[in-house]
């Protein structure tokens, strides 16, 4: 396993490898069971002769004043050998600066699925994703990548983005994994204290609520919405809920008779650790 941590040797790394297929996995490190499985994803789309490449890099530009970027986690030597133990060729590690020149001043906005959700809560954080994947994709020269579902929204604009910029790179989405108490699991659940992290699954809990209530025939989302926020508020009260939201599974916007698939989404504080998870329903 190659681990590069600047562009000059990515770009001969590039060159060697040119030719083969390359599979994209990109993430902040402090990687988990949830990364893993992107990454053996990856091996399967890459097969024996193609490149598995993971980028871990801790993103200033999405992270908002504030929010966790200085005591975001860091585990460089734990994280490579999750990515060899699971397949990965080619790390790729590089430092702030050498991605970002000091008078840099050219960004991706996304004008639409940005604006809710997530979104409304964390104003500049998706132009700062769209701006690192475009960067990674371009630097990488991938010809897949593969994204957490968990990250639904941030799914929904990296393939907008890929579809109007015309990125020639294939998407791919994986499920999101959970522990075994279904709480989605995230760099960010070891933040919480070990009260906060026993009522964490009542978020899953009430998704799985309102999709059985789908199932059953319920489909008012405002119904759906006062369900699942009074079982998180009764079962987990140190929770505070940012948003809990239905929406249509491509453009994110409210529910619609056209909405061939529904996503219902939510984002829920337990002290300053802001967690996310959602559920499709079909
Ligand atoms: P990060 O939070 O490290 O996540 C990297 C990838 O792992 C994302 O695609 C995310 O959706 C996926 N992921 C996280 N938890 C998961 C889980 N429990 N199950 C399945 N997949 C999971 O998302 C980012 O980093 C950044 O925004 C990034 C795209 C790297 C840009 O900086």
């Amino acid at each position: 396993m190659n681990v590069i941590n600047n562009i000059r040797q990515l770009r001969s790394w590039s060159t060697i490898n040119k030719g083969a297929r390359c599979v994209l996995v990109p993430t902040m490190g402090a990687l988990h069971e949830g990364h893993a499985a992107l990454i053996r994803a990856a091996r399967e789309i890459a097969g024996q002769n193609g490149n598995v490449a993971v980028s871990i890099f801790v993103n200033p530009l999405q992270f908002g004043p504030g929010e966790d970027f200085s005591k975001y986690p860091r585990t460089l030597i734990e994280d490579l050998g999750l990515c060899r133990d699971n397949g990965a060729d080619m790390i790729f590690a590089p430092k702030a600066d050498d991605l970002y020149p000091p008078d840099r001043s050219i960004a991706l906005y996304e004008t639409s699925l940005s604006q809710l959700l997530c979104g409304a809560s964390r104003p500049g954080h998706f132009e700062g994703v769209c701006t690192i994947v475009a960067k990674l994709f371009n630097l990488v020269e991938c010809d897949d990548a593969v994204f957490g579902k968990k990250d639904y929204q941030q799914f929904a604009i990296i393939r907008r983005m890929v579809r109007d910029l015309d990125f020639n790179v294939v998407l791919h989405g994986i499920e999101t994994v959970r522990e075994a108490d279904g709480l989605a699991m995230s760099s960010r659940n070891r933040y919480m204290t070990p009260e906060e992290r026993a009522q964490a699954p009542a978020i899953r809990a009430a998704l799985v609520a309102a999709r059985d209530a789908w199932k059953n025939g319920e489909r008012a989302p405002s119904a759906l919405q006062q369900l699942i926020t009074q079982q998180i508020q009764e079962k987990a009260p140190l929770g505070r809920i940012d948003y809990v939201a239905a929406a249509d599974a491509t453009t994110l916007q409210p529910v619609s008779a056209t909405s061939e698939l529904v996503v219902i989404a939510v984002a829920v504080f337990f002290g300053a650790t802001r967690l996310i998870d959602n559920i499709e329903l079909k």
